[in-house]
């Protein structure tokens, strides 16, 4: 598989295989949450929910195997790897655009899981058709510790696995309290939401909308990546 993805590519002269195929399908999949949105300014709230859940699934499938497969962006941190332009253009223009790109990478996934959830609290489905409800939409007290306790509860049983059963690092531990630590900031962040936009609907289109414009951002940040390293800058 490795060879096959080092194999030159068919868009630039430079790339290579696994650029080429990881390039188109962010491409793709951003198209995909673009069209949602489309769908949803239309009022077609069930196709934009389908088309989001499907974009979201395979843009997931994407940026595991992007990052740990091909693992682009920590080469690209360790040393200039893969980029042949001059050390100006790497450290003022290459790191800060790769840097904005894996930022919002992870926001951009934070938030889509944040997203469908919202979505279905938000909606109410009449005839087949979601619809989004206008009023207040708060997650109970109740429901609050149940979330927060059952967080506590997965991580306490991945810790113990990842010590006693798989004998794992340190470093594996801190990235698991790492994301764990993301899923508990979230739940809070819900709170904060909730007084600043207490109605649902408001809040799904508001949020919604910044979602969309961090997917445009993340398909404009991997263009200029994918341009600096294979079409300008290529190593030679
Ligand atoms: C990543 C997840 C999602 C994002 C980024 C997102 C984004 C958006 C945006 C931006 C709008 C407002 C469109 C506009 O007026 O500009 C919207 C509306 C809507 N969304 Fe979502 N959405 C997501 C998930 C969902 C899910 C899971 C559902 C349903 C279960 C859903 C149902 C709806 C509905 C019914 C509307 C209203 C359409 C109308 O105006 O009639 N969304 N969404």
């Amino acid at each position: 598989m490795k060879e096959l993805l080092a194999k030159p590519g068919f868009l630039a002269p430079s790339g290579t295989v696994g650029a080429d195929v990881s390039y188109l399908l962010a491409l793709v999949f951003t198209l995909m949450f673009l069209i949602a949105w489309g769908m949803a300014k239309k009022g077609l709230g069930t196709r934009h929910h389908k088309l989001i859940f499907v974009s979201m699934v395979s843009m997931v499938v994407y940026f595991c195997a992007y990052y740990y497969a091909r693992q682009l962006g920590v080469l690209s941190f360790e040393g200039k790897e893969g980029f042949g332009g001059p050390q100006e253009v790497y450290d003022n223009i290459f790191v800060p655009i790769l840097t904005t790109h894996l930022i919002l990478v992870t926001l951009g996934l934070i938030l889509s899981i944040y997203m469908i959830c919202q979505g279905f609290r938000s909606c109410s489905r009449t005839s087949g058709e979601y619809r989004l409800r206008t009023g207040e939409l708060k997650v109970s007290a109740g429901t609050f510790k149940k979330i927060l306790l059952t967080l506590v509860g997965l991580w306490t049983v991945n810790q113990v696995i990842l010590i006693f059963v798989r004998h794992k690092s340190f470093a594996a531990s801190l990235a698991w309290v790492f994301i764990f630590g993301t899923a508990v900031l979230v739940v809070y962040l819900e709170r904060v939401f909730e007084k600043l936009l207490p109605d649902g609907a408001q809040r799904h289109r508001i949020l919604g909308r910044g979602t969309m414009i961090i997917y445009a951002l993340i398909l404009l940040t991997s263009t200029l990546t994918y341009l600096m390293l294979y079409v300008i800058y290529p190593k030679t």
